[in-house]
């Protein structure tokens, strides 16, 4: 329960709501209370006037006197008919205060958390499940917030109505109080019971439904495989005995269900019958009239729903504590990475990145996947990387854009330390382009777009340009508006990875990282990309660009070139330097040579 009292500031931010919301659950309380007041009065005039019209039977004054009858029974009528009105309006009222503060509450919430999740670094990602993170992000706030709206207006109503009706009923009669009260304490144990119950099996139901996500998830993200292997039957097995599974929860939960409502009713039905009993023996004894015994009958039965609710409540509540607690899991933990707010004249050396002896090991895993890195790359230069698969060349860009922060040793860019930089200062000079391309589901436009303010087509197509992309674009039907399906599958590898350079050169970032982004493209294409890139780094003379590749070409033309192996510089230098060498990269040079020779 400690975990909700994490809501207590949202609650404080929008405490005039909940104040109105207090005030006009307790006025539509009372506006439920008074027609039962007025049937007694209308009961007890009907008796009296139902004898004085047997006195009168016969007398001119009769007809006379019908009609006042029917006059005052209007009235009653017109009477209760206005309070049911207004206590509408007051209802009205409760439903925009308290349920509009739990929308409102539930929508900062869910801000809050969209942006804490944002902060926190790639290895936060690696740990927990995209599923995980959306379902707290979806359902959890979304428990909380029934626990929010409905919860909190049932309860507040609850506890309202019964002390004012009871307080009416015990000034009336005590005895026939107690009585027509009788079957109540059962009937609150058996909703607890039931509702435990109830909660555990919509517990396995929820598992179960989220199973099923997971499953149809990966199915359909994978679907390319299942065909390929031709596992649609398994899958579908599978499917079916999943299906099954929360096909039998619901059930059981279900007929639960179905023993409950009876149950509660022929409990407020025995209440009925002590109150009638028991009124009716009052009335003999000239305690009560006849119409007190209608009115009891009004609010034992305005009692029984805020008590079923009150059941539903508590279940609610113990749902919205437990998704707290998951939310705030999340919210506790610390972004790895913390920046400052920057400096103020952030300085602008010649040396474009910078790093000296840095290591790195990736915490949940204890991989050290660098070791004692240093090197210097100026701007206006490229830098090629090469080396076996694993060697750390992808986590050799991460560190530059700090993603994660090095064990050891230090990396400047333009002559400051990226730990003094601000988040912006940082990342905004940079483009990159991921050895895993993703894309958005939406247009070629967007995507290429995505990282700039304010981009105009021109800008856009020039980027597809340098990208050697622009030609396969305006091939599609519908050019740069051709929406991306879901994870781009109606591109090429090679139309998806240009597409990733286009997005990243779009920045005209004074550092592009591309990290073995032309590994699905051809030798031509790839010559014409590269000649671009040199074009750009002549125009703009602070442009420097860090390339990864497998493929020697990519990297022949760079200023400097790292060969990592085992997660540390084992070469470095231009490439004639290297080839001198007759190290690594000599041997790949004269392997792929050959490769070449052999397909020409
Ligand atoms: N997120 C991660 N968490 C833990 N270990 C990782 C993570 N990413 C990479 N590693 C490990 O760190 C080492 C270096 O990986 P890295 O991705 O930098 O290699 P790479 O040189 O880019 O390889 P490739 O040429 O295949 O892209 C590898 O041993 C890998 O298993
Ligand atoms: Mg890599």
């Amino acid at each position: 329960m400690r975990s909700l009292s994490a809501i207590n500031k949202y609650f404080w931010r929008y405490k005039s709501l909940l104040f109105w919301g207090v005030v006009t659950v307790i006025a539509s309380n009372m506006f439920t209370i008074y027609p039962a007041q007025v049937i007694r009065i209308a009961m007890n005039m009907v008796g009296d006037l139902v004898k004085m019209y047997g006195l009168m039977n016969g007398f001119e004054a009769n007809t006379q006197f019908t009609a006042l009858v029917t006059q005052s029974l209007a009235l009653f009528g017109a009477i209760m008919v206005g309070l049911a009105l207004i206590r509408g309006v007051f209802l009205f009222f409760t439903r925009q205060t308290i349920i509009y503060m739990s929308r409102l509450i539930e929508y900062d919430m869910r801000n809050d958390i969209y942006t804490h999740f944002q902060d926190l670094s790639l290895a936060f990602y690696r740990r927990n499940r995209t599923g995980d993170l959306m379902s707290r992000i979806v359902e959890d706030v979304n428990r909380v917030r029934m626990y929010l709206g409905p919860g909190l207006m049932y309860t507040i109503n609850t506890f309202t109505l019964f002390i004012l009706v009871v307080a009416t009923m015990l000034a009336i009669n005590v005895k026939l109080t107690i009585f027509a009260l009788l079957p109540l304490p059962i009937l609150s144990v058996m909703i607890y019971v039931v509702q435990s119950m109830i909660q555990k099996r919509s517990k396995a139901i929820q598992e179960q439904l989220a199973t099923l996500n997971t499953f149809t998830q990966e199915m359909y993200s994978g679907i390319r495989v299942v065909k390929a292997y031709t596992k649609e039957a398994q899958a579908e097995r599978k499917f079916a005995e999943e299906t099954e599974t929360y096909k039998n929860r619901s059930m059981y939960a279900a007929k639960i269900d179905a023993v409950f409502y009876p149950l509660v009713m022929f409990l407020m039905g025995l209440s009925s019958v002590f109150t009638v009993w028991i009124g009716a023996e009052e009335v003999i004894a000239g305690n009560l009239t006849i119409g007190n015994i209608a009115e009891f009958m009004i609010y034992t039965s305005l009692l029984a729903w805020p008590i079923i609710a009150l059941g539903w409540v508590t279940t609610l509540t113990q749902q919205a504590a437990a998704s707290q607690a998951r939310i705030n899991e999340f919210l506790k933990e610390e972004p790895a990475v913390r920046f400052t707010e920057g400096l103020e004249n952030p300085l602008q050396l010649d040396t474009k990145v910078a790093m000296k002896e840095v290591s790195f090991t990736y915490p949940d895993t204890g991989i050290r996947a660098l070791e004692n890195i240093s090197f210097r790359l100026d701007a206006g230069q490229k830098l090629g990387i090469i080396g076996p698969a694993g060697c750390g060349k992808s986590t050799l860009c991460q560190l530059i854009m700090r993603m994660y922060d090095a064990d050891s040793g230090q990396i400047w860019i333009d002559g400051n330390d990226i730990k003094a930089l601000s988040k912006s200062q940082l990342r905004n000079k940079m483009g990159y382009a991921p050895q895993d391309v993703f894309l958005f589901s939406d247009s070629i436009y967007e995507n290429i777009a995505f990282g700039t303010l304010n981009p105009t087509q021109a800008e856009v197509e020039k980027a597809a340009t340098v990208a050697a992309v622009h030609e396969n674009i305006i091939a599609f039907p519908e050019g740069y508006q051709t929406e991306i399906g879901e994870r781009g599958v109606n591109l090429s590898g090679g139309q998806k990875q240009r597409i990733s350079i286009a997005r990243a050169w779009m920045r005209k970032p004074e550092l592009l990282i591309l990290d073995d982004v032309l590994s699905a493209v051809d030798t031509q294409t790839e010559e014409s990309i590269l000649a671009e890139l040199r074009r750009f780094r002549s125009e703009n003379k602070k442009t420097s660009v860090i390339q990864v590749a497998h493929r020697l070409s990519c990297i022949q033309d760079a200023d400097h070139i790292l060969v990592i192996e085992n997660g540390s510089i084992s070469e470095q230098g231009s490439h004639e330097s290297l080839l001198a060498k007759g190290g690594y990269y000599s041997r790949i040079y004269q392997k792929q040579l050959a490769e070449m020779e052999e397909v020409v």
